[in-house]
């Protein structure tokens, strides 16, 4: 079995942090998204990965190389144009051969191994393996009809979703699927879409098993779903303590400090991660917080955040809760007169002042 990952698009919900860095890259709890998707496929067997970058695919070929890293190969295939996830499937035939294969949408986080569904995709003889996952807005997503256990129909983002669940970006499919696609045409929005060559499978007889992902599972689109996956996987982070904690700091529940990092006069609250080098000092980190490599949090509250590497925060009177700064950001306190707010924000930007 090989396996295709998804690593293009263009993370618009997560701009401006997505104008200088693929959000594919974005580190959640300081390990690139992308990383966690390729443990899987460690974890699964899976040996032989082809990853799907847009034209820009440089950044994403830097930060994983050929693969040797996790044990394994690793092959480019650029799409030329974001024309839909079916045209992913498409354009990687040459690539995935006869073989079955694991199509992983790369921002797609899930707690647990892929080997059930696995399993259960080689245990039910299926042409397609569909993970369903239940949610509150199923209008957003792909959305089967199920009928006795069966999956009967699937539509893309419709207005009267007939069930509560969401096609995850988990799928698993035969050689057959090459045929859909092939046949397929696009939607209104212009694009090939998967649920399009689910439903052609079903029109032509063949079979859509399915599993249930009853845990948790995110597609990392939006800031609030960054924030909510950086919690689960610092939940489930194991305490390591390498940096220096001086005796005036309290450092309490899950907290990893890593490598040179210094933590003064602190009180940090887990779970909580702290990158290399980085200075803590007279200053509160509260729960779900990760912060970056060669940081500066000095006089300041940090609680519920995504800092990415080389920020200040500086003598901030108000705590900064719920929030992600990206690499190099500074927020600083203003002296001198007239005391006022200052700013040098980049594009699409977001700030709330308490
Ligand atoms: C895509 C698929 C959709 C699926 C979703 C899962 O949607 O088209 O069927 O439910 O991924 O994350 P998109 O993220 O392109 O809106």
């Amino acid at each position: 079995m090989k396996a295709l990952i998804t690593a293009g698009g263009k993370g618009t919900r997560l701009r401006p942090l997505t104008h200088t860095q693929n959000k594919h890259l974005l580190p959640i709890a300081n390990k690139p998204i992308l990383h966690y998707a390729l443990e899987k496929m460690v974890d699964a067997g899976i040996k032989e990965v082809g990853i799907i970058t847009n034209q820009e695919g440089d950044e994403v070929k830097e930060a994983l190389g050929n693969g040797e890293q996790w044990g394994l190969s690793i092959a480019y295939i650029p799409q030329e144009a974001p024309l839909g996830l079916a045209h992913v499937v498409k354009i990687s035939q040459d690539f995935i051969g006869d073989d079955s294969f694991i199509f992983y949408l790369g921002d797609n986080m899930v707690v647990g191994g892929l080997k059930k569904f696995i399993k259960a995709f080689e245990e039910q003889g299926s042409n397609c393996h569909l993970t369903l996952s239940k949610v509150k807005d199923p209008e957003r997503f792909g959305v089967p009809e199920l009928r006795d256990n069966r999956i009967i129909s699937i539509e893309e983002k419709p207005s009267r979703p007939k069930s509560k669940f969401a096609v995850t970006g988990i799928y698993l499919y035969d050689s057959t699927i090459f045929e859909a696609v092939n046949n397929i045409q696009p939607s209104a929005r212009g694009e090939l879409e998967i649920s399009d060559a689910h439903q052609y499978l079903l029109d032509h007889g063949y079979s859509i098993s399915y599993s249930e992902i009853t845990g948790w599972w995110k597609d990392t689109g939006k800031p609030e779903d960054v924030l909510e996956a950086n919690r689960l996987i610092l939940e489930h982070t194991a305490a390591r303590q390498n940096g220096d904690i001086d005796d005036k700091s309290y450092v309490t529940g899950n907290v990893v400090v890593d490598d040179g990092a210094k933590i003064i006069n602190s009180v940090i609250r887990g779970p909580v991660i702290i990158g290399k080098n980085t200075i803590i000092e007279n200053s509160f980190i509260g729960p779900f917080t990760s912060i970056g490599d060669d940081c500066i949090v000095r006089n300041s509250e940090v609680e519920f955040s995504l800092v990415l590497n080389s920020v200040e925060i500086l003598d901030v009177g108000v705590r900064i809760e719920g929030s992600l700064l990206g690499t190099s950001a500074r927020i600083v306190s203003s002296s001198g007169r007239p005391q006022s707010n200052r700013f040098m924000v980049g594009d699409q930007s977001l700030i709330e002042i308490a």
